[in-house]
């Protein structure tokens, strides 16, 4: 499903049916697809504002549409044109309470950063998503908001689906006092929305950073947030809350974990070199470039404006290095592609500090050392750490199920490029969660799409 009609998936008809070619080299421009973390929140925070947002490159994907799906819902009123939406605010708190359930699919951002909106508001609204999503642990949201004063109805296991009652349906919202002890970009967005409507100010505290883009937006919006840093580790957001937000227009840019597939293919494969256009500059989240430079990797990052930067990336021999868990929350979503780095590098590369990988999509940290084992590559699991030893040759030539998670489809879709034999990664329409026209990007800078023999014993 896309926002803008004249978007389609992928080109190819039968996506589940082509493989990258193990021949391929890549060259040319190409652009990063907008940021998911910011396309979600251009959307929810716009319901909240007093008049009109315009958003422009917004990410065309499965996610970013349910989230717009949800706002409509909750009373946002949204005009799509070619490019670019026009959304009309209802202001802070004063949702309508949808007749339906939302549907919100895959998408654990949106989902729980509109739990956290909704737990401020006066509206009643059940939330469901598909299997993946229903699996997903959303106690870590809604202890918080229980404690600002949201009413939750869900079963014992606090996964969806979840009926949320606002706080102001029968009372006040209370400011809340919390200690982020998960590092979650999600759990701190969803008490910072929820927060917007208490009477006073709320205070997070985060003991390692994860991604700001809710506190920056807020705050462009004329919100009273201030982050104080203690020390290196820990820093204390206050938000107070407020009855008003201004609206402002935001131009999404291109997303830097959808960057890193692009980038890694490229390393990994022979006499390839691109340029990936228009990715959000932001250092936290180009952390993932900065460890692959590390493993040797000719990277060079050239920024264009404070927002946005472009990518040069070619072939190069990546060797094992160590990852410690201090990079961990900067590098969540991108350890999937890593791992298919660490399996083309000399050497053993040590990944620590992985705990949050089994409560994505999939637990990740089990697809990744399942599926590359099953590829040939020796990988080893211990508590949260996971040790690939790269290979010189991978044999690749057997199954994948990515279990509805984009970025495990993607990372073994990459890994065909290098493997002795085609792995059959079932279920590539996951890809439309976050890189819509993944297949279409690759072959623009080459590489060769080839359709599985299925008469082909396995
Ligand atoms: C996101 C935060 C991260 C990340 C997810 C997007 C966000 O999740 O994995 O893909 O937009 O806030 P957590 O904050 O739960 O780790």
């Amino acid at each position: 499903m896309y926002i803008f009609k004249s978007r389609s998936n992928n080109n190819l008809k039968n996506i589940n049916n082509y493989y990258f070619a193990n021949n391929s080299s890549l060259s040319g421009t190409v652009v990063a697809p907008g940021d998911k973390s910011i396309s979600q929140r251009a959307l929810i925070i716009s319901l909240i504002c007093v008049g009109t947002t315009i958003i422009e490159d917004i990410l065309d994907s499965e996610d970013v549409y349910h989230t717009l799906k949800a706002i409509q819902l909750l009373g946002a009123r949204v005009k799509i044109y070619n490019n670019y939406l026009k959304v009309n605010g209802v202001g802070v708190g004063n949702f309508i309470s949808p007749k339906k359930p939302i549907y919100m699919g895959n998408s654990g951002t949106g989902t729980r950063l509109l739990l956290g909106l909704v737990a401020g508001s006066n509206a009643l609204v059940t939330f469901f998503g598909d299997e993946s999503l229903t699996d997903r642990p959303m106690e870590r949201v809604l202890t918080p908001l229980e404690e600002m004063g949201a009413k939750i109805i869900c079963s014992k296991n606090k996964k969806l689906p979840i009926t949320i009652i606002g706080a102001r349906k029968k009372g006040f919202v209370l400011p809340i006092n919390y200690k982020l002890v998960i590092p979650s970009a999600q759990i701190k967005s969803a008490i910072l929305l929820a927060a917007l409507s208490a009477r006073g100010t709320s205070f997070i505290t985060e003991f390692k950073k994860t991604r700001n883009y809710t506190e920056n937006m807020l705050k462009k919006r004329g919100v009273s947030l201030k982050q104080k840093k203690i020390n290196k580790k820990k820093t204390i957001i206050s938000l107070d809350g407020t009855p008003f937000i201004k609206s402002k227009d935001v131009k999404i840019p291109g997303d830097p974990s959808s960057a890193a597939f692009l980038a890694v293919a490229a390393l990994i494969t022979k006499n390839s070199k691109i340029h990936i256009e228009n990715v959000l500059n932001d250092k936290f989240r180009l952390s993932v470039f900065k460890v692959l430079e590390k493993m040797g990797a000719k990277i060079k990052i050239k920024k264009l404006s404070s927002d946005i930067c472009k990518i040069l990336v070619e072939s190069s021999k990546l060797k094992g290095i160590n990852i410690k868990s201090n990079l961990s929350a900067a590098l969540i979503d991108e350890y999937p592609i890593l791992s298919i780095a660490a399996a083309c590098a000399e050497g053993e590369t040590r990944m620590e500090g992985l705990g949050e990988l089994r409560f994505k999509e999939s637990d990740r940290l089990n697809a990744i050392v399942v599926g590359l084992n099953k590829c040939g590559v020796t990988v080893k699991s211990h508590k949260d750490n996971i040790i690939i030893n790269g290979m010189k040759e991978i044999s690749g030539g057997c199954y994948i199920e990515p279990e509805n998670d984009h970025r495990i489809a993607m990372s073994f879709n990459i890994l065909n490029l290098v493997t002795k034999y085609p792995i059959k990664v079932k279920d590539n329409k996951s890809v439309v969660t976050s890189f819509p026209n993944f297949f279409d990007s690759f072959r623009s800078i080459g590489v060769n799409l080839l359709k599985y023999d299925h008469k082909k014993k396995d």
